[in-house]
């Protein structure tokens, strides 16, 4: 989807694609398969080149061959080999490093004497596929050495990925060191949830629908409920996720996503500024918890060993590169809430967790019990949940959930689902999500990408419970056994509402 229409006919401008990290994992499993897919779709522009930029020399067919070999392992549908060589046959490698300055202007020199003979016409996408330490060195040396300047009718843009900053103040200043290199336009923030096409449903859901909009409010919905289950436990990346935990490796990205595109008010137009907007200004509406509060209205749990599906997973703890005695945790609820007219007194419950029964992303809306007093002298006892559903994984679709009469002579009423999914109407090819990501950069709209209000915003707000959760130390975790469906204080955290989280149907 992007905000120039719904079909994608536009061809980018010739352009090169300029990659840092290009051994890395990122760049073999998600970058070039997508790319590649993009290329048999017919949308990479036919002036096109992929540079692959490394610490250390290397020779470009080497490169070329480690890409192939990747493209044929993570490839998502089936590789044509004259597409693959077209895509990758022009490859190219240039070796610069942050800390040696004069490597970047070489590097300059080196990619306008590629752009000439590649007739790329100066446009340049960098992307920063490299751990999240070098977004800001990187991006200096693209600064200083000119690489990041527009003029002569070029574009030069920079997709960075996550994750970005740990907190409120590294993101502040990771902004704030691209934001002297380059303009807010040029910056392409990826969060890969953007990518997935249920997610961009939401707003096509709401907004293009005449039905919905009228009862999306304070009036009409109980609470709303943003749940990402995942079977997965840590595995191999014990370093990273211990530093990280799961509130910052996912609420402030992943779920706010989901909950800014749940919660915006309508754009007045769907273009990237608008839009962007309007989910910034949500995110800035979600009321700050003082450190007791935030106590009060959060669930941490970290997982024991047990059993998911057909794997044996061992305790967090002893997974190589967690500390011994790690408070960190692999599981958060919250309840949150949004101080503005459309939302005031509606909680949004989100919770997110490794090693689960199974994996599960989707928001249940909830909506008002209808009142119960016609039924009164009647068998019924009680009405079932009106859940609208917006299913992202594994189910993609959309149920609503409602309650009908049970044929017979007797008052009887039960709970009913009504269901769509996507695979049943609509055929699409197996893609890696990062498609319409890149595509959409090439073409300079950046409705999919974080800006930087919309990024800090997300830090504000998760903010007082990473303080509250830092100073309470193991106080408070919770322990659950793999496999299972998450710490009991989950649970609890709806039922002193009165609430429940939605069983999966
Ligand atoms: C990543 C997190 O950003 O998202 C991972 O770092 C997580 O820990 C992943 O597993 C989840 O993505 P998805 O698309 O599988 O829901």
């Amino acid at each position: 989807m992007t905000s120039n229409g719904f079909s994608k006919q536009i061809r980018p401008d010739p352009c090169s694609f300029i990659i840092f990290g290009v051994t890395g994992d990122l760049t073999h499993r998600l970058v070039i398969p997508a790319l590649y897919n993009l290329a048999q779709s017919k949308l990479l522009p036919d002036d096109f080149c992929i540079v692959g930029i490394t610490r250390h020399r290397m020779a470009d067919d080497k490169l070329c061959e480690s890409l192939m070999e990747g493209l044929r392992k993570f490839a998502t549908r089936p590789v044509d080999d004259a597409i693959a060589r077209r895509l990758l046959g022009c490859v190219s490698c240039i070796d610069a490093d942050p800390s040696e300055p004069d490597s970047f202007d070489r590097m300059a020199a080196q990619l306008e004497a590629l752009e000439e003979r590649r007739k790329t016409a100066g446009n340049r996408l960098f992307y920063m596929a490299t751990p999240p330490t070098a977004f800001a060195p990187i991006s200096q040396q693209l600064g200083r050495a000119g690489l990041l300047r527009e003029d002569n009718g070029y574009w030069r843009r920079l997709i960075i990925e996550k994750p970005f900053g740990t907190d409120l103040v590294s993101a502040q200043a990771l902004n704030g060191e691209l934001l002297k290199v380059a303009d807010e336009h040029q910056l392409y923030r990826i969060d890969h949830y953007l990518g997935k096409e249920t997610v961009q449903n939401i707003l096509v859901l709401r907004f293009a629908n005449g039905m919905f909009e009228p009862i999306w409010n304070r009036n009409h919905i109980d609470h709303v409920q943003i749940t990402v289950d995942e079977k997965l436990g840590v595995g191999h990346r014990g370093s990273f996720y211990d530093a990280t935990g799961a509130l910052r490796d996912m609420v402030p990205n992943h779920l706010f996503q989901l909950m800014s595109l749940v919660a915006m008010e309508p754009p007045a137009r769907f273009d990237a500024h608008t839009v962007r907007s309007e989910k910034a200004e949500v995110l800035a509406a979600i009321q700050t918890q003082s450190p007791a509060e935030a106590l009060h209205n959060s669930v941490r749990g970290q997982y024991l060993a047990g059993r998911v599906g057909d794997a044996e997973i061992d305790d967090y703890r002893k997974i190589k590169e967690v500390r011994s005695g790690s408070n960190t945790e692999t599981y958060a609820a919250l309840k949150l809430t949004i101080d503005n007219w459309r939302w005031a007194g509606v909680p949004f419950y989100l919770r997110t967790g490794k090693a689960l029964a199974a994996k599960r992303t989707e928001v249940a809306i909830k909506f008002k019990q209808a009142p119960f007093a016609m039924f009164r002298d009647t068998p019924v006892d009680r009405l079932s949940q009106n859940y609208l559903v917006i299913g992202i994984e594994p189910a993609e679709g959309i149920t609503l959930q409602f309650n009908t009469k049970v044929p017979g002579p007797a008052v009887a009423i039960d709970g009913v689902e009504m269901k769509f999914l996507y695979k049943d109407y609509f055929k699409a090819e197996p893609s890696t999500g990062y498609e319409t990501l890149i595509y959409d950069c090439m073409i300079g709209d950046n409705i999919l990408f974080q800006r930087a209000d919309s990024v800090e915003a997300g830090w504000q707000a998760v903010q007082p419970f990473l303080d509250a959760w830092k100073s309470a130390g193991a106080d408070g975790l919770e322990f659950y056994k793999a496999g299972s469906d998450g710490p009991d204080g989950s649970a609890a955290l709806l039922e002193r509402d009165d609430r429940t989280w939605r069983k999966p149907s």
